[in-house]
């Protein structure tokens, strides 16, 4: 009489514990970080062929700024036709709004209207890169860009992670927005600006943040030079809290145990 009781308050306990823990486990919703795993987000539906490349960059980000430029330039068209160029494709590198506002060294302000439209134009590849590709394409320095001629970037893959540098921005991918062969857009945390416009006397980099702060501030991604500080915050430590609770679950277990056994 006294064992089956046992069993059964034990084997609820357990049951309570890994739905819990499992619950824990399943809820929260990490930010959409880059992580090593190659493979974009399916598409829900048959990806049509056509991507409205105005109508994307208008309703993520935001890309407002960068948009704009896009417009006022008419590059639109010019991105537009090679994102409907399904043999070759595109790939663009997307400064949030952000980015632009906290461009103080070099101004956009007083380029030429060509200058402008070959930074516009630095910012994206004649071709469709997955993000696994940028482990090959690290490899071939420097990559040449829309814009052509010396307008090249260099690209390398610390496990996972793309980074981008033009000379004066070293930046690396944040996010994809899209990533659906032949259209390839992703987020970057800077301008790029290319040495073919600015010149290759290039400021020092201000020296990188020593450690990575573990609460995220807001603001901090509006200033230019803090780069890495919107990391992925959470990952680890949802696991410590599994962890936690898993332990705490187990002491519980094992003192409900510890009791039925003194009862019996
Ligand atoms: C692309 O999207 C924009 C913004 O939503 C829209 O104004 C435009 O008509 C679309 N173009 C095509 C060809 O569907
Ligand atoms: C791209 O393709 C769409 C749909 O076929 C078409 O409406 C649009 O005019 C094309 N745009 C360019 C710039 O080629
Ligand atoms: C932009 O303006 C600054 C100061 O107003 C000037 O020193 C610089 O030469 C200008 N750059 C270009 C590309 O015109
Ligand atoms: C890009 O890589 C090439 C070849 O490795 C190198 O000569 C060049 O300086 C690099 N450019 C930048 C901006 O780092």
């Amino acid at each position: 009489m006294q064992f089956p009781r046992a069993f059964v308050v034990i084997c609820s306990a357990l049951f309570l514990c890994s739905t819990l823990t499992y619950g824990q486990q399943a809820s929260p919703p990490a930010p959409i970080a880059m992580t090593p795993t190659p493979t974009p987000a399916p598409a829900p539906a048959p990806a049509p062929e056509y991507v409205n490349l105005t109508y994307l960059l208008s309703v993520a980000g935001p890309f407002h700024t960068f948009l704009n430029y896009l417009e006022s330039t008419k590059l639109i068209d010019t991105f537009q036709n090679q994102a409907n160029n399904t043999e070759q494709g595109i790939t663009i590198f997307v400064p949030k709004d952000s980015s632009f506002k906290g461009l103080k060294k070099p101004s956009l302000s007083n380029l030429s209207d060509e200058q402008l439209k070959s930074l516009i134009l630095f910012h994206a590849l004649p071709k469709y890169y997955a993000l696994s590709d940028f482990n090959e394409l690290s490899t071939k320095d420097p990559v040449s860009t829309l814009a052509g001629g010396q307008y090249t970037l260099n690209f390398t893959d610390k496990s996972g992670t793309v980074h981008v540098d033009s000379g004066w921005s070293r930046t690396k991918v944040t996010s994809a927005v899209h990533s659906t062969d032949p259209v390839a857009i992703y987020e970057v945390d800077k301008v790029l600006l290319p040495e073919a416009i600015f010149g290759t006397d290039i400021p020092p980099m201000p020296a990188p943040a020593p450690a990575p702060t573990p609460d995220i501030s807001p603001a901090a991604d509006s200033k230019e030079g803090g780069s890495s500080s919107k990391a992925l915050p959470s990952s680890s430590s949802c696991h410590r809290i599994v962890e936690l609770s898993l332990s705490v679950w187990s002491q519980l277990v094992l003192a409900v145990f510890g009791g039925l056994v003194l009862l019996s």
